[in-house]
């Protein structure tokens, strides 16, 4: 238990190293092939736009959210305060890393309670899928233990986080999945829960499942972003392990385009929550992803330098995202996110041929 323990938080802290220094993102940019149509007549003032929001009934300055990247290991403390005191500055959602680290050593809760001092609007706790079930001899987490992590970090909703890609080109990874949907199903019914890919996408199939379930929402964590096979490929070569590392580099651009996932949940129903991250990189694709269909647009790696640097930095770049979102909705002539969720879309290259248009 001991070992596995420490191999979570230094594996945390490891991928928090590569993510801030390394080339981890997928090749293509699949937010660039999605097109906003230009409203020469917008019939609205800039200054009028209104990019606010309500999410799983929490008010947002604008729909976005700093998406799940850390916690549970000492360090880790500093970054989610600084990224918690500007969500919570600028009106924003925020998502906390895997809890798994502090479920199983309590002395690292703080690196994740840290958040609960300034009041951000909406926040997402996180676990992963895996960890509903059971994992090489370890007992799947127990409906208390994820209350506990709920209450940890005063979250008002638990993402719960499916990482098979990451798992898969992992030395060790936990690579048992049987069983996840109906731990997730189950969990449903007594706990507000958003499910969360990492980067390879929410299918129309995969949707239609879970949208049998109690779940509160999802968050479609597409491709065309941070790559976790990537990830895995700078862990292996520095283990020396080639199997690893030629795992994570045949599967680096794995997974379903972010807008691509976007409008396949969307069209499975009208009303349900959808966050769209994956490679989100400015105001302007958080406006895409609206207008294809999500609720809010989460950011991570973008977070991770200035969240290294301050909170002022942090919300320097929550402020920008702002702004391009806000020009992006006047250059549609869109008033509020709901003109801008209306507004037209042509899509076109491998994001296009995968929508089949
Ligand atoms: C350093 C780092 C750590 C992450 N850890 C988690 C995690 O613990 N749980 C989770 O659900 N997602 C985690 N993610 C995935 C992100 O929330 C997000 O889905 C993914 O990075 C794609 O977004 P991006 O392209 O904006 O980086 C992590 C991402 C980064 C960069």
């Amino acid at each position: 238990m001991a070992k596995k323990v420490k191999t979570t938080q230094s594996r945390k802290e490891e991928h928090v190293e590569i993510c801030a220094k390394e080339a981890v993102q997928h090749r293509q940019r699949f937010w660039d092939e999605v097109h906003l149509v230009h409203c020469a007549l917008p019939e609205v003032d800039l200054k009028d736009i209104d990019l606010s929001t309500t999410l799983f009934g929490k008010r947002l300055e604008a729909p976005i959210i700093v998406a799940a990247m850390t916690g549970g290991y000492p360090g880790a403390r500093e970054l989610n305060a600084r990224l918690a005191e500007a969500a919570a500055g600028c009106g924003v959602g925020l998502g906390l890393g895997s809890q798994r680290a502090a479920l199983e050593k309590p002395e690292l809760e703080d690196t994740f309670s840290v958040v609960r001092k300034f009041g951000v609007p909406l926040v997402l706790g996180n676990i992963g899928a895996p960890q509903l079930i059971r994992q090489k001899g370890q007992g799947p987490l127990a409906l208390e233990d994820l209350k506990r992590a709920k209450e940890m970090v005063g979250a008002d909703v638990v993402a719960v986080h499916l990482n098979f890609l990451q798992e898969s080109a992992e030395w060790d990874g936990d690579t048992q999945a049987r069983g996840c949907f109906g731990a997730i199903a189950a969990l449903s019914e007594k706990l507000p829960i958003v499910v969360k890919e990492t980067g390879a996408g929410i299918s129309r199939e995969v949707a239609r499942r879970l949208l049998g379930t109690k779940i509160a929402g999802v968050d479609v964590g597409g491709a065309g972003g941070t790559t976790f096979a990537a990830v895995e490929v700078f862990r292996a070569v520095k283990r020396g392990d080639r199997t690893a590392e030629r795992l994570g580099r045949t599967f680096w651009d794995w997974g379903i385009p972010a807008p691509v996932s976007v409008v396949e949940v969307r069209e499975l129903d009208r009303k349900f929550p959808i966050i769209a991250t994956g490679g989100v990189r400015s105001g302007l694709d958080c406006a895409r992803a609206i207008a294809l269909g999500a609720n809010a647009a989460g950011v991570a790696t973008p977070m991770l330098g200035p969240a290294l640097k301050s909170a002022k930095a942090v919300a320097d770049e929550i402020e920008m995202l702002k702004n391009e979102l806000r020009a992006a909705m006047f250059l549609t002539g869109s008033a509020d996110l709901a003109a801008l969720a209306g507004t037209r879309c042509v899509t076109e290259g491998r994001t296009a041929r995968w929508l089949g248009r």
